[in-house]
């Protein structure tokens, strides 16, 4: 305990020598990127030096969801504000949170409700000031929270100054910091045109040679009079064909996601050095890092060849592509290297998340960099997403967590702002809270770095709009019925049982923008805190458990009992003193497992376990190892003793 005692001590002595260096050798660190350094990287068991990242529990926040601050309904849009996250700061710290990702709060239209970003280096008035956001993470420092940034670097809003001046004539300087083609169908009208806008040294992408419309694409007439079609058959991820005709300049632009959300050019050296500048100016302000939105679309293949055709049809009724030409293309690395070297020029352990849909952990392994020079915390979506409680594919990808990465850091995962709520995803409208503790559990008690959600404590279902006329998500509208967009995950967070209007369970005094489930009367952060065994308790403990345990800590994630088909058990095993096991019941049914043998494989001696948590009601304070009884969807954890 002395030891310990004096290792936390002497790391604190250092973090203060850390900020005082900084300070005496005129770095301009400010008072945000000081209380950045400030906070160890270590958490309660003080006995590791990792990178505060490696254990850390990040709480997604979508800003406009989260919290208003606004005190009168007059002209409130009912959406939340950075005063609103800044006045919730102590019911993050009391949940255990280690960082807030905030979903973009730049300055944008709003199509995308801020993936459309029209200015880089401000805050949306709906949202405050740069003084709030200053404040904010200021605020969340003395909680020891940091702040963590969404980046949205493969498109911007149409609106941007950037794109207004590349689509404003084909010689504009900025023409080609997007992505701008000749249709197919007007050849005449390309070739007249093509010498003045021949692609520059950066550009990625030569006219295609021969015309082949699609039913996805829309064909606009040029002024001319000829058909005009789509460079290529690319689909946007949003629906319908990737490409948007500019009547102005006769040229098409390509866009992954809303047409309003033109992509850049990342060929053009010029994108990276301005995008790049952007990083360093939040990196001024303070942030612990950023969450690279579509990440992997960045690059497109410069053939512009027609994707492959593929079976079937997707939610908008256009024909399957494979999107193999513009998605995760190798040349994304580079720019990752480049970009972890900016981040790696500032002190305090700044990080690099990861929106990296991938399919194998192959992949994913790539996206660390082979030097582990790239993105610190790709997520894992390889878990999360499995969408079944099936024992056999968990372990397998747990399993290769641990042993495909190359020994980097997983980042797990089950809920966002893309998808349903794990809670409807994964439970069985009979055991959903037994479940929801079960994905606590992997989320939180695996090795992983661990990536949540606001709400997802609480046990918030998905509310899907049950009427077209309802929906905010344009794909919602776009794809209507089968595609009912993003909304029911996006519903205002629940802070207490008081749905009147003018209170709207504590989120906002205005209309909120979208309505608040009913569920919210019990399913709630006030009522929750005050029951010992609500999910938002159960989330605690566990964190908590993260922070405070060795072998949570510490310990090296080993599975177990490999043939069972509804329980997932696994042992964390640090490199000295007693190790911990967890098993989860992925059943309906009583189940009561043997661990005695695989112990032993496992090279830990030990009879039974002294109980940690269960999610029992009444604690059985010992388990035999030759017989771990679990409830239906129950959850045990204990210390293996022998
Ligand atoms: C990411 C975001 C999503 C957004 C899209 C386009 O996938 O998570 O919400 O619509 O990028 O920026």
């Amino acid at each position: 305990m002395r030891q310990m005692g004096q290792v936390c001590g002497s790391l604190r002595k250092f973090f203060v020598a850390a900020v005082l260096v900084a300070a005496t050798a005129g770095m301009t660190a400010t008072l945000a990127q000081a209380q950045v350094m400030a906070r160890p990287g270590w958490a309660g068991s003080g006995v590791t030096v990792d990178p505060w990242w490696k254990h850390a529990v990040i709480y997604e926040i979508y800003p406009r969801s989260f919290q208003d601050s606004r005190t009168s309904a007059d002209g409130d849009p009912g959406t939340g504000t950075l005063k609103g996250i800044a006045s919730r700061l102590d019911y993050l710290q009391s949940l255990g949170v280690d960082a807030i990702w905030l979903t973009p709060i730049y300055p944008s239209p709003q199509v995308d409700f801020g993936y459309d970003i029209s200015d880089y280096e401000a805050i949306d008035p709906a949202y405050g000031t740069m003084d709030d956001f200053d404040n904010l993470v200021q605020q969340a420092g003395r909680h020891n929270i940091r702040v963590i940034l969404d980046m949205v670097m493969n498109h911007t809003s149409d609106q941007h100054p950037w794109f207004k001046e590349s689509e404003s004539s084909r010689t504009n300087p900025k023409r080609d910091w997007y992505i701008w083609r000749e249709g197919r169908g007007c050849a005449s009208i390309g070739a007249q045109t093509s010498a003045a806008t021949a692609p520059s040294a950066g550009s990625n992408a030569q006219p295609p040679a021969k015309p082949a419309p699609s039913s996805a694409n829309p064909a606009p007439s040029s002024a001319q009079g000829c058909e005009e079609h789509p460079p290529n058959n690319w689909e946007s991820i949003f629906g319908h064909s990737a490409w948007k005709y500019d009547a102005t300049t006769k040229q098409w632009y390509f866009h992954q996601f809303y047409p309003q959300q033109p992509d850049l050019n990342w060929r053009n050296p010029a994108v990276e050095k301005a995008m790049f500048d952007v990083v360093r100016f939040w990196l001024n302000h303070g942030v612990a890092g950023f969450r690279l939105d579509a990440v992997t679309q960045l690059y497109e293949d410069t053939s512009l060849a027609d994707a492959k055709t593929l079976p079937g049809k997707n939610a908008y009724g256009d024909p399957n592509v494979d999107n193999s030409l513009y998605t995760n293309l190798p040349e994304i690395h580079d720019m990752l290297r480049g970009l972890r070297k900016v981040v790696a020029g500032y002190p305090g352990e700044r990080v690099l998340i990861g929106e990296t849909y991938v399919d194998t952990p192959q992949e994913l392994a790539l996206m660390y960099g082979k030097n582990h020079d790239e993105l610190q915390l790709p997520m894992d979506t390889q878990v999360g997403f499995i969408n079944k409680l099936d024992a056999a594919t968990f372990r397998q990808r747990i399993n290769e967590a641990e042993t495909e990465l190359n020994g980097n850091q997983p980042l797990l995962v089950f809920d966002n702002h893309d998808r349903a709520r794990s809670w409807d995803r994964y439970g069985d409208g009979a055991h959903n809270e037994a479940i929801a503790r079960v994905i606590a559990t992997v989320l939180l008690a695996t090795r992983s770095t661990a990536l949540m959600y606001y709400g997802e404590e609480l046990g918030m279902k998905t509310t899907t709009p049950t009427r077209k006329e309802d929906v905010k998500d344009p794909i919602g509208i776009l794809g209507w019925p089968l595609e009912k967009g993003r909304d029911g995950e996006r519903t205002p967070m629940q802070w207490d049982g008081n749905l009147a209007a003018g209170h709207n369970a504590g989120f906002s005094v205005g209309k909120p923008w979208l309505p608040i489930p009913e569920t919210a009367a019990t399913v709630n952060a006030k009522d929750e805190a005050a029951k010992a065994d609500s999910l938002l308790n159960w989330y605690k403990r566990l964190i908590q458990l993260r922070q405070s345990n060795h072998a949570f800590h510490d310990g090296t994630n080993v599975m177990l009992d490999h043939d069972s088909e509804n329980v997932l058990a696994w042992l964390r095993k640090p490199p000295v003193g007693p190790s911990v096991l967890v098993a989860c019941n992925f059943s309906a049914e009583p189940k009561t497992i043997s661990v005695k043998a695989d112990l032993k494989k496992a090279g830990v001696r030990g009879s039974f376990m002294r109980t940690i948590l269960q999610s029992n009601k009444g604690m059985t304070p010992a388990m035999d190892a030759d017989a771990v009884k679990l409830e239906p969807f129950g959850v045990y954890i204990g210390q293996v003793q022998f």
